[in-house]
C-alpha cells in the first residue's frame, strides 16, 4: 500500500464576482498593511484592478502596489519586490495576475522572514527556516495552479534555467477564483495556459509518485479541459466555460503539487529560460512527444487519459487505446494553434547539449513514469524539431 501525505491548506472562494470580497478576506487574516503584486497589463487594462484596491481600502486597510512583474520573473525582480514589501511592513500580500505575479508574491512573502536573496534558496545554499508571510492569490489565467501550490518558479536566463523554490508555508492562505477576471484573456493566452494545466494533470497522473487522491484531481482536470478548452478559446466571453477551466487549472495544481511533474516540464523550463517561449506553449508543444515516449511505462493510465479526453476506445487493444491519448493531444494542439515543432519557436540544434544538461538536472524528472537518459532527451528533441 502506498503511504502518502496530502496537503490541504488553501481556502478556495469560487464564483462570478467573488473578488469584491477581497478587503473583507484580508481583514479576516488580521491584515493591516497589504502589499499588492501584479503586472503592468493588469493595471492598465483590467477593470477589476481599481475595484480590488478599493475593496482593500474600504476595509480600512493600507495598500501598496507593485505592478512591474515580468513574465517568468527573474531573481532581480523577486528580490526587488521582497525589499519593497519589507520596507512597507506588509503583513499580507495579494497576487493578482497569472503565474508570474503569483510566484513573485509567494517568493517575496518567503523572503520577509528568511534572509538573503531568492537565489540562495534556488541554489539551495540556504534553507527556508521560517514561515512565509500569508499570501492571497487571485489568478487571472487558468493554467499554473500556483494559487494552490507551495512553490514559486524563478527564472535565471543567464544559466538557462527555471527552478522552483518550495515550502509548505508558501501555500496561499486563500485562492479567489473569480472567472469574470479571466474573460479578458485573448484566445492564444487561453490556449497556452489551458494546455499548461492539461500538462500538469497528465504529468501528475502518470507520475511515479501518483496516488488515488491526486489521480482524482488530475483525471477530473483532464476531463474538464477536454470538454471546455476549445469552447474557451473560441468564445472567451462565456463565464461558465471560464469557470470550468479555472477549476480544472486549480484541480491540476492540487494534483501536481502532490504527485510531481516529469520530462515535459523539464524540457519546457529550458525553452522558457533560453528562448522565452511562453510556459504554456513550451509545455503544449512538448506534451505529445513526451507522452509518446512515456506510453509504454503506464498503458492503463494513458488509456484513461484518452477516455477522459473524449476518445472512443471501445474494441481497441490496450496499446492502441493508450496511444489514442497522444493523438488526442496532438489534435488539440492543432485546433488551438499551438506551434507543432521546436523549429517554429526558434530552437537551434546547437543548443541541444544545454537543453539536455538542464533537463537532466530538473528536480522532478525522477517522477517521469519512464526512466529518462540524456540520449532519450536528445531523441525526443530531435523528433520535436520536425
Ligand atoms: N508556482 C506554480 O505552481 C507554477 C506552475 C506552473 C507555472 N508557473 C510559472 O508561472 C509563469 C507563467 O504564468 P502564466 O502562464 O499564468 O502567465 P504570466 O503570469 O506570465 O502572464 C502572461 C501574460 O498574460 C497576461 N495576462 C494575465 N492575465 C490576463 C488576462 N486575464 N487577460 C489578458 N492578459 C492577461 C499578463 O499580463 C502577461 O503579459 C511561469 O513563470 C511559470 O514557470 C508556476
Ligand atoms: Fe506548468
Amino acid at each position: 500500500m502506498k503511504e502518502f501525505v496530502f496537503r490541504l491548506y488553501t481556502k478556495v472562494l469560487y464564483g462570478e464576482g467573488v473578488a469584491k470580497r477581497l478587503g473583507a478576506e484580508c481583514k479576516q487574516l488580521n491584515a493591516r498593511k497589504v502589499f499588492f503584486v501584479t503586472d503592468s497589463f493588469m493595471v492598465e487594462h483590467s477593470a477589476a484592478f481599481p475595484m480590488l484596491i478599493d475593496s482593500i481600502k474600504n476595509a480600512g486597510l493600507e495598500v501598496k502596489v507593485f505592478s512591474e512583474v515580468e513574465p517568468d520573473p527573474s531573481i532581480v525582480t523577486i528580490d526587488g519586490v521582497a525589499a519593497k514589501m519589507k520596507e512597507f511592513g506588509a503583513d499580507v500580500a495579494v497576487a493578482f495576475g497569472g503565474g508570474s505575479p503569483m510566484d513573485t508574491a509567494k517568493l517575496a512573502c518567503m523572503l520577509q522572514s528568511n534572509a538573503g536573496s531568492v537565489c540562495d534558496y534556488m541554489r539551495k545554499t540556504r534553507n527556508i527556516d521560517n514561515p512565509a508571510v500569508p499570501v492571497i492569490c487571485i489568478p487571472t489565467t487558468a493554467g499554473t495552479g500556483s494559487e494552490v501550490t507551495s512553490f514559486g518558479v524563478v527564472t535565471d536566463s543567464d544559466a538557462g534555467e527555471k527552478i522552483g523554490v518550495a515550502h509548505d508555508s508558501m501555500m496561499p492562505k486563500l485562492a479567489i477564483i473569480d472567472p469574470a477576471l479571466q474573460l479578458s484573456m485573448p484566445p492564444s493566452l487561453t490556449a497556452a495556459t489551458g494546455m499548461d494545466a492539461l500538462c500538469h494533470a497528465i504529468e501528475a497522473f502518470v507520475s511515479t509518485d501518483a496516488e488515488l487522491l491526486s489521480d482524482a484531481m488530475c483525471l477530473h482536470a483532464i476531463r474538464l479541459i477536454g470538454e471546455n478548452i476549445r469552447k474557451a478559446v473560441a468564445d472567451g466571453r462565456d463565464v461558465e466555460t471560464r469557470g470550468k477551466m479555472a477549476l480544472a487549472s486549480l484541480a491540476a495544481g492540487v494534483g501536481f503539487a502532490q504527485a510531481g511533474l516529469g520530462a515535459v516540464h523539464g524540457i519546457a523550463h529550458c525553452l522558457g529560460a533560453m528562448y522565452h517561449v511562453p510556459h504554456g506553449v513550451a509545455n503544449a508543444l512538448m506534451l505529445p512527444y513526451v507522452m509518446s515516449f512515456n506510453v509504454m511505462a503506464s498503458m492503463e493510465k494513458f488509456r484513461e487519459i484518452a477516455i477522459a479526453l473524449g476518445e472512443n476506445v471501445t474494441g481497441l487493444s490496450l496499446r492502441d487505446a493508450a496511444y489514442r491519448s497522444v493523438a488526442a493531444v496532438k489534435l488539440l494542439n492543432e485546433d488551438l494553434g499551438i506551434p507543432q515543432t521546436l523549429k517554429e519557436v526558434g530552437v537551434k540544434e546547437s543548443d541541444f547539449s544545454s537543453i539536455i544538461k538542464n533537463t537532466m538536472t530538473y528536480g522532478r524528472l525522477p517522477f517521469n513514469p519512464r526512466t529518462v537518459t540524456e540520449k532519450d532527451v536528445e531523441n525526443i528533441l530531435t523528433t520535436a524539431m520536425g
